[in-house]
């Protein structure tokens, strides 16, 4: 629903524990793969979000079965009715992730008709390496307007060396790969902790893949593959949302099921600024016990197990109020740095050096105010910023949250965050203190 805003009043401390949901960027793609499959599949730890939910239906309109069991988290898609190969124009551009149906269905059909795919605006955001390399594996395509028809009858061997470690192009041309005679290398791979996730699931169906140091994925070609069971893997940026809640509002949180072994140097930037960050045993679990003079520290963005992209601009908001300089780098994408305007809205002092590298100098305090999110991530620095900022926060474009997080806004509510999701998108002051009552710190 496009029409709804969030509301953010200044917070106290947030303390607790929090549970912590499946990847988003995990599920999307296994979704994709099961159309490699024919049969009853059943994925658990599947968040409910925006895009889960367009996922369902694109699989649904190719006619497959699909159901989702909100209680249990679990989905259940039998794939053996899916007779057709042609996407849906209007999801494709609802959401960038559709192109990774595009290797399974030509596994599995020998073609597919895509359109061009939309998703969040965070640069042009090509396909030309999943294009390019499903050439080079032997598949047409013909170019029509948006459309894009797709078809292999034979299939080439098999160096594929990307320019770049794209983590939708590493995936589609794998999956591809699975079905295709013959052993396919992948050089210059993304290696993402949802990359792996996908592997662990291609293995499970009976895929033959292997991944070589530093950064290989080969596969061996099988004939059939056949359905799963599988939990996703639990999404390491939610408990980076969660944590950084907490560090900006000086809190406590224990997440007992976070991806440790994911999230090296996101947690120790955060015990750079001061915080105590404790990991649990085998590498899962995160305790965190913010200070309350965080010092401001510099990153940069790259592939795993670089600092990640997805985030930047919540890791920047909370440089906003830091004690002193942060330079930050966006490396993975040349356009991301559309909530630098919204924070400084807030009164955030972000300078731009150019379009991927800004500088951040921590203010004494933040100030609540309508700001608009551009992208999921971009939200989520809202948010964090909206948690300490005087007064209230109304976030606009809501549902590019609802894209990434599954009610993500409830689990902050439970730890103490004064947050409020409220149809309708013009409030004045009044109304923000109806939402939140008169004790909130609302002065504007
Ligand atoms: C995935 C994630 C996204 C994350 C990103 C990088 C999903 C659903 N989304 O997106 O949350 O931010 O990885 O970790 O998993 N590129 C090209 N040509 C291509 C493909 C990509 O030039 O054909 C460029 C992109 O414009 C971008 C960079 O490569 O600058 C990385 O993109 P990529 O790794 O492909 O990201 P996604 O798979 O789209």
């Amino acid at each position: 629903m496009h029409n709804q805003s969030l509301l953010i009043a200044q917070s106290p401390p947030l303390e607790g524990t929090a549970e912590l949901t499946g990847a988003k960027n995990a599920v999307l793609v296994i979704m994709a793969s099961l159309i490699l499959t024919k049969g009853k599949s059943i994925l658990s730890n599947v968040p409910f979000s925006s895009d889960v939910r367009n996922v369902m239906t694109l699989l649904q309109n190719l006619g497959a079965e699909v159901k989702y069991a909100p209680d249990l988290q679990t989905l259940c898609v039998d794939t053996s009715p899916i007779n057709d190969w042609r996407v849906n124009h209007e999801m494709m551009k609802r959401m960038r992730a559709s192109i990774l149906v595009m290797g399974p269905l030509l596994a599995r059909f020998g073609q597919a008709e895509i359109a061009l795919p939309g998703g969040c605006v965070i640069g042009s955001r090509p396909i030309d390496l999943h294009l390019r390399n499903f050439v080079k594996m032997g598949v047409r395509i013909i170019e029509s307007g948006d459309t894009l028809s797709a078809s292999v009858t034979r299939f080439n061997a098999k160096k594929i060396i990307l320019d770049y470690p794209s983590v939708g192009a590493t995936e589609n041309i794998m999956m591809l790969a699975t079905c295709a005679p013959g052993t396919t290398k992948i050089i210059n791979a993304a290696l993402e902790p949802e990359v792996l996730d996908l592997i662990k699931v291609l293995k499970k169906m009976g895929a033959h893949i292997q991944v070589v140091a530093p950064a290989t994925i080969e596969i061996e070609g099988v004939k059939e593959l056949k359905p799963i069971e599988h939990a996703i893997i639990n999404d390491r940026l939610e408990a980076g949302a969660l944590l950084l809640a907490t560090a900006i509002t000086g809190g406590n949180i224990v997440l007992p099921q976070a991806p440790a072994f994911a999230m090296d140097v996101f947690l120790q930037k955060l015990q750079q600024m001061g915080h105590k960050v404790e990991v649990g045993d085998n590498d899962v679990g995160v305790t965190l016990r913010a200070t309350k003079d965080p010092k401001a520290v510099s990153f940069k963005t790259g592939p795993h197990p670089q600092f990640p992209t997805d985030l930047q601009a919540p890791m920047m908001a909370a440089q906003c109020v830091a004690d002193g300089t942060s330079v930050i780098e966006e490396t993975v994408f040349e356009n991301r740095l559309m909530h630098v305007r919204e924070l400084q809205k807030m009164g955030a002092e972000v300078k731009v050096i150019h379009d991927q590298k800004v500088v951040v100098t921590g203010v004494e305090q933040l100030y609540g105010t309508s700001v608009i999110a551009s992208d999921i991530r971009a939200s989520c620095a809202l948010m964090l910023a909206g948690l300490v900022a005087q007064g209230t926060t109304i976030m606009t474009g809501v549902h590019h949250w609802q894209r990434g997080y599954d009610a993500l806004e409830k689990k902050l509510k439970i730890l103490g965050a004064q947050v409020k999701m409220v149809d309708g998108q013009n409030f004045s002051v009044q109304d923000k203190r109806l939402f939140f009552g008169y004790e909130s710190s609302v002065k504007d």
